[in-house]
């Protein structure tokens, strides 16, 4: 059974006094987590304030990105191994903005995925595909070798933690999402990859979340996708009444 994943990645938005607010307002409307999941990925200097307010302790507070080094002479960076210490499940690692303006390529996003297990959290993988590489049939090969690149040399056990985002860079704060089918061939071809790597049983149990202009209008639709567990939404995850409808998807 894959519990869904409900989260929200930030982003470069809010204030410290803005992000205490959201997590204040959703308190007591999300659900339990062992039925839906849900984390919002903030920026570093907003998690220790997020965790304070986060008194009823079912929104995981994740971050939106890591160092690959724990420690050390690396001026700007945020230390997964501090991230841990403040009790952060959670890393997004390889979205396709880091990748894009940061310069990310897949061996440090295999770092990095090293770093976050290294430190006892989990990472959000992300697989971007571009519209070009969609059109010219390159898709596969494209997020196949992704998944392959920023699972290198990571362990079965650590492995079947991981959580894959499948994130079209052509959907990412376009307003339209991927079809429900577009992001149930993506999600399958990442579990797929998983199951080439390492087992069906393995693929079976990791949970595969959809990213790319979700909204409450139609999350339904794409939760309903046998292969999709969950999604990553940007935009509509500012909102605390847009995350409060995401999150309780099951009775919109
Ligand atoms: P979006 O962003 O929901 O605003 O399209 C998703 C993401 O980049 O993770």
């Amino acid at each position: 059974m894959r519990i869904p994943l409900i989260a929200g990645n930030w982003k470069m938005n809010k204030t410290v006094a803005e992000a205490r607010s959201f997590v204040e307002a959703v308190q007591g409307k999300l659900p339990a987590a062992d039925v839906v999941e849900t984390a919002i990925a903030a920026p570093a200097l907003f998690l220790q304030t997020m965790l304070e307010a986060n008194t009823e302790d079912v929104l995981r507070i994740g971050a939106e990105a890591c160092y690959y080094e724990d420690d050390g002479a690396y001026t700007g960076e945020t230390s997964p191994r501090a991230l841990h210490e403040m009790g952060i499940p959670y890393t997004i690692v390889g979205h396709s903005e880091r990748r894009r303006y940061f310069n990310e390529t897949d061996d440090v996003i295999n770092r990095k995925v090293q770093a976050v297990f290294r430190n006892g959290m989990t990472p959000i993988v992300c697989c971007d595909e571009t519209m070009g590489r969609r059109e010219s049939g390159e898709k596969i090969h494209w997020v196949v070798n992704q998944v392959t690149a920023a699972l290198k040399g990571v362990s079965p056990e650590d492995a079947a933690k991981i959580v894959v985002a499948y994130e079209p860079s052509w959907a990412i704060g376009s307003g339209t999402s991927a079809s429900t089918d577009q992001a149930e061939e993506g999600c399958y071809l990442i579990r797929q990859t998983l199951a080439d790597i390492y087992s069906d049983d393995l693929a079976n149990g990791v949970r595969i979340l959809y990213g790319g202009s979700v909204k409450p209008d139609n999350i339904a639709g794409l939760m309903a996708k046998n292969n999709v567990d969950g999604v990553l939404a940007g935009g509509s995850s500012l909102d605390e009444n847009s995350f409060i409808q995401l999150a309780n998807y099951q009775n919109l």
